[in-house]
């Protein structure tokens, strides 16, 4: 009988890499698929099992990816594969816009109760992040009968081309594919780290809503004309930047005072990422659009507005999607829900505490780390050319992915020049470690000659 992964040494590297069947993998994907995105380095996977990936040459490697952000409860938990399997043997799909059944009223009914804010609330299932944002935008123009969308410098929001206006994370990413949505307007987001106005951590978070309200609504974007801010609750794909304090909750008081709808997107910071269900109850933030994604199903595809029962309305046939709501990831999804419930957010915020505890004492042995933050299992360290300037260090972020993912350790970057530490959300102490030293080992390797 086969050896289960997780319970065999993790990482174990027993071939060059890429190894053989490797290679012949990724020459045939380089004839025929799309080469949309340079990938950090080449791994091919065969098979997932907790927090190990073994790929297609035998080699185990230990996932502080979670396949970005998404496979919440670790690869293929059993739960979570059990729940796939018996509700693809009684219906794989029907259509939840046309026809009704359980699992989508199970799973609606679970979110509305948990999703911050008193208030009743209603969902809207689609099939990816982007697409629940398109929803958002368009429940929020139509809800208001306001055009004009207000989102943030450094936000990812998706790449479908509503989603993708919002989006200013990095140019590449809009380049060439305009015009894109009219009446988008980018502002500042306040982060401790690197804020883009003030430099004074105690006053920047006023800055940035001083510049939204005395220069933004003052000139190109009157509060009334504005349908929707919408905002990550802890910056992802930008470089893992929780907010200011107080920033997201007088943020919620002026769209509040102007009647704009708060728009959430928790695709990245959901389902227990940042040791909370909700990155929003950090903040005391209650959206009227809360959009999710990624971890929702543990690595199905299905992602799910949730809105106030009285901005939740459309015009009949106004709006619809064929797999959204699938009963399968629905399935996913009330798995996931039960082992997050069970622990895993909790294991997120303390095993989050001890990574971050960790990721400080590498910063204080390694002059290439300039900052390290986050919350729960969302956390970024920064590479720099040298601590003093803090100046991003792209080809440092390179090398150290590559030879992370040579030693058996699987990460991948974020932001400017900063590793992205994003664990399934059963990771362990031991996992941390193992993960820490090869960091120290590959940081080590890479020190500057005289240091
Ligand atoms: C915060 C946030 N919103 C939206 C998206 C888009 O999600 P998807 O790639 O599923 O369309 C992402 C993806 O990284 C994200 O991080």
């Amino acid at each position: 009988m086969e050896i289960p992964a997780t319970r065999l040494p993790t990482p174990h590297i027993q071939s060059p890499l890429p190894g053989p069947q490797a290679e012949a993998w990724l020459e045939r994907e380089h004839a025929w698929v799309s080469q949309n995105y340079v990938k950090d380095y080449p791994l091919v996977v065969d098979r997932g099992e907790g927090m190990t990936l073994t790929d297609v040459d035998g080699n185990r490697f230990l996932d502080f990816a979670a396949g970005i952000a998404v496979c919440a409860t670790g690869h293929c938990h059993p739960r979570v594969v059990d729940a796939i399997c018996q509700q693809a043997e009684r219906l794989l799909h029907l259509c939840a816009i046309d026809f009704s059944y359980p699992q989508v009223v199970d799973l609606a009914e679970r979110l509305a109760r948990l999703a911050p804010g008193l208030g009743s609330k209603k969902v809207y299932f689609a099939n990816s992040g982007a697409e629940a944002i398109e929803t958002a935008i368009k429940l929020a123009r139509l809800r208001t009968g306001r055009q004009k969308v207000v989102a943030f410098f450094g936000a990812f929001h998706g790449r479908t081309m509503g989603a993708v206006s919002l989006t200013a994370s990095k140019a590449v990413q809009r380049r060439g594919y305009g015009p894109l949505l009219p009446e988008v307007h980018h502002t500042h987001y306040a982060t401790c780290y690197r804020c883009p106005v003030g430099r004074e951590p105690r006053t920047c978070e006023l800055e940035c809503l001083e510049l939204l309200e005395k220069t933004l609504f003052a000139s190109t974007a009157p509060p009334e004309e504005i349908a929707a801010i919408v905002v990550e609750p802890d910056l992802g794909e930008g470089g893992y930047f929780p907010p200011k304090q107080g920033f997201l909750e007088r943020l919620a008081i002026l769209a509040r005072e102007y009647g704009i709808l708060l728009v959430a997107d928790e695709v990245q910071t959901g389902f227990g990422r940042t040791g909370k269900l909700f990155a929003c109850e950090h903040f005391g933030l209650e959206p009227d659009i809360l959009v999710l994604g990624k971890g929702i199903a543990s690595g199905m595809p299905l992602s799910a507005v949730v809105a106030k029962a009285e901005v939740m309305q459309w015009r009949s046939g106004g709006h619809g999607s064929t797999f959204g709501g699938n009963p399968v990831c629905c399935e996913a999804a009330m798995a996931t829900l039960d082992l997050l419930e069970e622990g895993l957010t909790d294991n997120a915020a303390e095993i989050g505490g001890y990574l971050m505890l960790e990721l400080k004492r590498l910063m204080s042995r390694h002059e290439q780390i300039g900052d390290v933050r986050g919350l729960g299992l969302m956390q970024a360290v920064d590479l720099v050319k040298d601590s003093t300037t803090r100046q991003p260090d792209h080809d440092l972020l390179a090398e150290v992915l590559l030879r992370a993912f040579e030693r058996g350790l699987v990460l991948l970057g974020c932001g400017d020049s900063s590793l992205r530490i994003a664990p399934p959300l059963i990771v362990g102490q031991s996992e941390v470690d193992r993960a820490v030293s090869i960091l120290d080992e590959v940081l080590t390797s890479l020190r500057p000659r005289g240091c």
